[in-house]
C-alpha cells in the first residue's frame, strides 16, 4: 500500500478502532511467495495462529497454501476456509484429547509431536480409531534466533520439541508403536527473524541430524522447517513484502535434503502483517508535565504486541498533514503498559484525527482481548 492511499471518506463513516486490510497487498504478498517458493518444489503452509479472520483464510487457501494449526479451533477454521485436509497439519505443545482425536477424524495431513507421552497418546486414541497417524518429530535445534525471547522458540530452555540428545530413544519408542507412522520433521526457531544466518545455522543443524537418522536407516518424506521470517515494520510503505526470495533461497542454498525429500515451511507474519493496520481516532492531546499524550480510543486490547514484545509499529495520522510533533501514543486502558509508542513524532493530532497503526496484519485481530470489557475491534476489507 502506497502512504495516503487509505479510503479516509469511508474510514470516517465507521466505527473505531477497527482493522483494515488491504487486500491488493495480500494478494501480491501470496503470489510472490508462490512464485519464489514453487523456484524450488516447496510447500507453503500458512500458520493460522497469525489471522484466522474468515476472508484472510478464504484468500490463502485459494492461493493454494496448506494450513499449519496449534489448536482444534484452529483446524476447524482451516477446514471451514476450504484447506483440503492433506494440507493440514498440528503443531503445539499440550494436544488435548479432543483435539487429537478432531484432527484424527478429519484424516489431517500430519501432527507435529513435541514429546514422548504425546507419541504414546496420539498412538492409543488412533489405535482406538482403526488409524495411522501420520508424526513429524519436533525438534528443538539449540538454535538462536537472535529474535525477542518471548518468540525464541528453539533454544534449549525452551518448552518446545524433542532434543536431539533424546532422539535415539525416541527412535525406540516409535518402533514400538504402530498406530503412528514418522513421515517427517519439524523445526521452529523463532519469529521475526530478520537475519538469514539463524535459517543458515538451522539448515547446519537439520543436516547434521539427517546424517545421524540415515545411519539409524529412518527416512522421512519430508522436513518442516517452521517459520518465523521476519518483516521490516520501521518502513511499512517502502517495503511492504518480505524478503522471500532470500529466505527460500538460504534453504536451497544450505539445506541438504534426501533423494525425493519435500521441504515444507508454515508462515504467519510474513503472508498476512503487512496488510492489515488498526485505524483508531485521537480522543484527547493532553499535555503532561514532561509529555504530550496522544490518548486513542484502541488499547492494548486491539493490539498487544507494542505492550508484550515492546514490538515497534509504525503510526501515520492519516487525516491530519500538520507539522511534526513528539507524542506518548497511549490507549484508554487502566495500565500503564497500554502505550503504543513513546517521544513518537508524527503529524500535529487533533481529537478527532485517524491515526494507523501499520503492519497489524499478524498478532493482531487474533490476539484481541474484551479486558475492560471491551469489544472486540471489527473489521474491513479494502
Ligand atoms: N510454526 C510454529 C511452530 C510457530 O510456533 C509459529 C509462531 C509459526 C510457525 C509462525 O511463525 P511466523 O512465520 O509468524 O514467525 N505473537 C508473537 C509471535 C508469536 C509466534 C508464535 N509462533 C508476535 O506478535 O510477535
Amino acid at each position: 500500500m502506497i502512504k495516503g492511499s487509505f479510503p479516509i471518506e469511508k474510514f470516517r463513516e465507521l466505527q473505531t478502532p477497527f482493522y483494515a486490510y488491504d487486500k491488493e497487498l495480500l494478494q501480491k504478498t501470496l503470489d510472490a511467495i508462490n512464485a519464489e517458493s514453487k523456484k524450488y518444489g516447496y510447500h507453503v503452509h500458512y500458520a493460522v495462529k497469525a489471522n484466522a479472520n474468515p476472508t484472510i483464510l478464504q484468500m490463502i487457501c485459494s492461493a493454494n497454501l496448506g494450513a499449519d494449526c496449534v489448536s482444534g479451533g484452529e483446524v476447524r477454521a482451516a477446514i471451514k476456509a476450504g484447506f483440503p485436509s492433506d494440507k493440514i497439519v498440528f503443531a503445539g505443545v499440550g494436544k488435548a484429547d479432543w483435539e487429537i482425536e478432531l484432527a484424527l477424524d478429519n484424516d489431517i495431513f500430519c501432527f507435529n509431536v513435541e514429546s514422548e507421552p504425546e507419541l504414546e497418546n496420539i498412538n492409543d486414541l488412533a489405535s482406538q480409531k482403526n488409524k495411522i497417524a501420520r508424526v513429524a518429530l519436533r525438534i528443538n535445534p539449540n538454535v538462536d534466533a537472535h529474535t525477542h525471547s518471548y518468540i525464541t522458540t528453539g533454544l534449549n530452555e525452551n518448552k518446545f520439541g524433542f532434543s536431539i540428545e533424546s532422539l535415539p530413544q525416541v527412535v525406540v519408542l516409535l518402533k514400538k508403536l504402530s498406530n503412528v507412522k514418522l513421515v517427517g520433521l519439524h523445526f521452529h526457531i523463532g519469529s521475526q527473524i530478520t537475519d538469514m544466518s539463524a535459517f543458515q545455522d538451522l539448515c547446519i543443524k537439520i543436516n547434521e541430524l539427517q546424517d545421524f537418522l540415515r545411519e539409524k536407516n529412518i527416512r522421512c518424506q519430508h522436513i518442516n522447517v517452521g517459520g518465523g521470517l521476519g518483516i521490516n515494520y520501521q518502513h511499512p510503505n517502502h517495503v511492504p513484502i518480505a524478503d522471500f526470495d532470500s529466505y527460500f533461497k538460504v534453504f536451497n542454498d544450505y539445506l541438504k535434503k534426501e533423494k525425493d525429500q519435500i521441504v515444507h515451511f508454515e508462515l504467519g507474519r510474513s503472508v498476512v502483517a503487512p496488510c492489515g493496520s488498526l485505524i483508531t481516532k485521537v480522543l484527547y492531546v493532553k499535555k503532561g508535565t514532561s509529555k504530550q499524550f496522544a490518548i486513542v480510543d484502541a488499547g492494548m486490547t486491539d493490539l498487544i504486541r507494542p505492550a508484550l514484545y515492546q514490538a515497534y509499529h509504525h503510526i501515520e495520522n492519516v487525516t491530519s498533514c500538520g507539522l511534526e510533533e513528539k507524542y506518548d501514543i497511549v490507549g484508554p486502558i487502566c495500565e500503564s503498559s497500554d502505550t503504543f509508542a513513546k517521544d513518537y513524532t508524527m503529524n500535529a493530532a487533533k481529537r478527532g484525527d485517524l491515526l494507523a497503526l501499520r503492519s497489524a496484519g499478524a498478532y493482531g485481530e487474533i490476539m484481541a482481548s474484551r479486558y475492560n470489557l471491551r469489544e472486540l475491534p471489527k473489521s474491513y476489507f479494502f
